[in-house]
This record gives C-alpha cells, structure tokens and sequence, in this order.
C-alpha cells in the first residue's frame, strides 16, 4: 500500500478509532485527531493528537508535526462529527450552524490543512465520512442530511479539481452504526418544547432512531471500507457499506421524491 502515514480525524472514537486501529494494523503509521486527544487502548502506532477541527491553527500545528516526525502525510480521513435533532421549524439559526461547523466547516479546514503538503507529494487520498442520510432524507434530521448532502458535494467536486494531481477523493456513506454518535447527539430547543406539534412523533421517532443506531453495524465495517479504498490504485468515489444500504441508494434513485418521502413517512 502506498499509504504509509494518514491522520484520521474524530480518532477518539467510533469510526474513527476502529479506522486508526484497522489502519495501523496493516502498517500505517496513524495520528488520531481528537478534541480529547486521546487513544484507547494505546499503541505505539497511533498517536492521539489533541486537536478541534474547528480551529484552523491546530490543524496546522497538526499537519506540521506529522510532516517533522515522519516527512510525508499520504491520507487524511475525515471522520469527526456529530449530529443535532429536531424539527426544521423552530430549530434557531445558531443550532443549524452549529451542526454546519464541525461536520462542513471542520472538513473543509481539514481537506485545507493537508492540501499544501498532497500537492508537494503530488500524492495525497482525502476520505470524508459522509452518511447515507445525505441521499436518504428522515424527519427531524434535516439538519444532519443537509450537513452530509453538502459535504458529499464538496468531496466529489474536490474530485473533479483534483483530476490528473495524484490527489484522490472519496465519500464513504455508512448507514447505523453503533458509537458514540447516539449519545453525543444534541436535540435543539424545539425538541424539547412540551407544546411542540410535532411531541409524539418526535418521541416516537427518537426511540427509533436511537434503537436502530445502537443495533447498528460494528464502526470496524466502516474502518475496513476505509482501508479498502486507501489500498487500490485508484479509489471509488462514493462508497456505502453493506448490501442492505446499496440496495436503499438504489431504491433511493428509482423512486420519484414524492413516493420516496411517502414511504419514509410510513416508516419513520
Ligand atoms: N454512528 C452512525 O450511525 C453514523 C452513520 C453515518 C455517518 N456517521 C459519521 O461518522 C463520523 C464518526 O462518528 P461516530 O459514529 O464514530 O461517532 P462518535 O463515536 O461520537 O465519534 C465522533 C468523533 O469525532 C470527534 N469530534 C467531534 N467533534 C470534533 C471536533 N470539533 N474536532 C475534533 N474531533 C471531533 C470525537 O472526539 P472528541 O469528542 O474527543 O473531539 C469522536 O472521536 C461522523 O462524521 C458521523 O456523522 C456516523
């Protein structure tokens, strides 16, 4: 495998930890970024970097100390996240740019941060971490599919400027999955109103939501879907674990967007 040292972001937990480990295992030298910092259990292989996407300078210290420790940095995984629930209506302008920071604005810094050093290679692999909630919309996230439709648009135009750079783009749509995700979500004010309209369907619906993360697929599926595109020549550009998930997208792409949002209607 080319891919000798990648940094993976939100490495702290879930998805990102199960990647740090899968790809140390296979070889890869991995710093784990992470507003904790930290690594469980530790390796020498993976070292735990204290860093927020959010702040444009820490990355860059980041990309600095990788680049003095081992002199290259071939792939970046964008993985830090999180997601915010309630309704469209009465969700304030702050919660919704909230949900934008870390999960658009994060990457964008990240992919930004670790460019400069692609191009001097002129070799680099960039994965984001989307979800298969940005082609599939659910009540009360529209946030959250907001956040990952625009960030799989980013990776894919990314892409297309890239072409003929030797630097490679690639969205990975995991469906449930079972992490930390479901304990870290925020649920907006207008999730909590006790006159809400939308109460027993949120309650309800929550409850779902909630259940069908944590029986969710291990994040090691995900983590093994990452390291199969960091080892191929030339990466796919969107990727969606598990057959069952496909076979959503494919449905997804036949139904006319009024019969797709009747039958998650039905469902959710
Ligand atoms: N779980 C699912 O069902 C699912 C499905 C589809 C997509 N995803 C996506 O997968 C990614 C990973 O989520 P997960 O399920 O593994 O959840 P998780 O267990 O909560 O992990 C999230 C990771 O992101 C880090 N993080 C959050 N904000 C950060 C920031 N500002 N700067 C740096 N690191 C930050 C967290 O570490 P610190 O708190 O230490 O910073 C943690 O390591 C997310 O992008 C999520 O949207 C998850």
């Amino acid at each position: 495998m080319e891919v000798k040292v990648a940094l993976v972001t939100g490495g702290s937990s879930g998805i990102g930890a199960a990647t740090a480990r899968l790809l140390a295992d296979a070889g890869v030298k991995v710093y784990a970024g992470s507003r904790r910092g930290t690594f469980e259990p530790a390796r020498k292989d993976v070292i735990p970097l204290k860093m927020d996407v959010n702040d444009a300078a820490a990355l860059e210290a980041a990309v600095q100390e990788i680049l003095s420790r081992e002199g290259r940095l071939d792939a970046v995984v964008c993985n830090a996240g999180n997601g915010i629930y309630g309704p469209v209506e009465g969700t304030t302008e702050e919660e919704a740019r909230y949900q934008f920071e870390t999960n658009y604005f994060g990457v964008l810094k990240t992919i930004q941060a670790c460019l400069p050093v692609f191009r001097k290679q002129q070799f680099g692999r960039i994965i984001t971490i989307t979800s298969v909630m940005a082609i599939l919309e659910l009540p009360f996230q529209g946030f959250y599919s907001s956040v990952k439709a625009a960030l799989l648009s980013l990776t894919e135009s990314l892409a297309l400027e890239l072409k003929g750079t030797g630097i490679q783009c690639c969205s990975i749509l995991p469906g449930d999955v079972s992490t930390g995700f479901t304990s870290a979500r925020k649920l907006n004010e207008a999730a909590t109103r006790e006159d809400s309209p939308y109460k027993e369907w949120m309650q309800k619906n929550l409850k779902q939501v909630e259940k069908d993360e944590l029986g969710g697929m291990s994040p090691d599926v995900i983590a093994k879907a990452v390291l199969k595109q960091l080892k191929k020549k030339k990466m796919a550009m969107r990727v969606i674990p598990r057959l069952d998930y496909k076979l959503v997208a494919v449905l997804v792409r036949l139904f006319p967007a009024k019969s797709r949002l009747a039958l998650i209607k039905l469902l959710y």
